[in-house]
């Protein structure tokens, strides 16, 4: 796991930005699988940026969103179709056509989750993947004890993650949706690449057991160890209960070196 520790959200969101803004024109049809929840809103701003100040082109880009609540029409305010018209859609030229979020809706949950597992293959899987994490260590809405092999279903929410919710439904966790469509755990290892991202004090246990703690389905984000190409970048306070921060700090300082040529003689 490569882990890059940065002071401030802002740069956590600049180095993510970056990734897949260099990931964009090395590959315009690039497939992204995208993440809700405010961890990832900075960095759908700083793209939004790069379309309209420089044209970063998303025009052939295809997404894949992670999940979506049971139960709930698309429109309502804080469906995760919303949260990302408003927050990324509405701002970059993505086709209608290219974007695909679970269908809150679906009466045919099975079929349903069998189409969007195909769609992805059919877009010839998800090339990066953006995370955020809850704060038991889910990934998606992939609770605690779920199979590390999930593939697309529906899932109940755990009491922690209804009562992390309420805010957005009124303050009641009796408004808040009781299941979800996720991905399932299965389905984001396929990723070619994960970006899991993580700031504040409130995620620092779950980062610990995620990125040193024993793979677990207690801990869903924690089967990252077994990912390739997954990048965890996370400020100073989500890294605030790691062992190895210094280590990570020197790991990423040794790269920056060696990509800059830094480390080659040049005589
Ligand atoms: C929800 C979403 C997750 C997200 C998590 C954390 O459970 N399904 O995808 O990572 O919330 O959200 P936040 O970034 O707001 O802390």
């Amino acid at each position: 796991m490569e882990v890059i520790i940065q002071p401030t959200y802002a740069q956590l969101v600049a180095v993510s930005a970056e990734i897949i803004r260099g990931a964009l024109l090395k590959k315009p049809n690039l497939v992204l699988g995208l993440a809700t929840g405010s961890t990832p809103i900075g960095l759908y701003e700083a793209l939004a940026r790069m379309h309209k100040t420089e044209g970063l082109d998303f025009s052939a880009v295809t997404t894949f969103n992670l999940d979506e609540y049971v139960g709930i029409p698309r429109s309502h305010p804080y469906s995760y179709h919303t949260f990302m018209e408003t927050h990324f859609f509405n701002a970059v030229n993505i086709p209608a056509e290219n974007r695909h979020i679970p269908q809150s809706t679906a009466v045919e949950h099975e079929e349903f989750c069998e189409l969007y597992e195909a769609a992805i293959v059919n877009a010839g899987g998800i090339d990066i993947q953006v995370l955020g994490i809850g704060k038991d260590g889910h990934i998606g809405f992939n609770e605690p004890s779920s199979s590390l092999g999930s593939r697309t279903r529906i899932k109940t929410l755990t009491q922690g993650t209804l009562e992390a919710n309420a805010p957005h439904f009124g303050g009641t966790v009796d408004a808040v949706p009781k299941m979800a469509i996720t991905m399932g755990v299965g389905t984001i290892m396929e990723a070619k690449q994960c970006l899991l991202l993580a700031n504040g004090e409130s995620k620092a246990e779950a980062i610990a057991h995620a990125v040193e703690g024993p793979i677990t389905a207690e801990v869903p984000a924690s089967v990252l160890q077994m990912h390739p190409r997954t990048v965890v970048i996370i400020d100073e306070e989500a890294a605030s209960q790691l062992k190895r921060v210094a280590y990570y700090k020197q790991v990423y300082a040794n790269k920056q070196k060696l990509l800059s040529g830094g480390y080659y003689d040049k005589s």
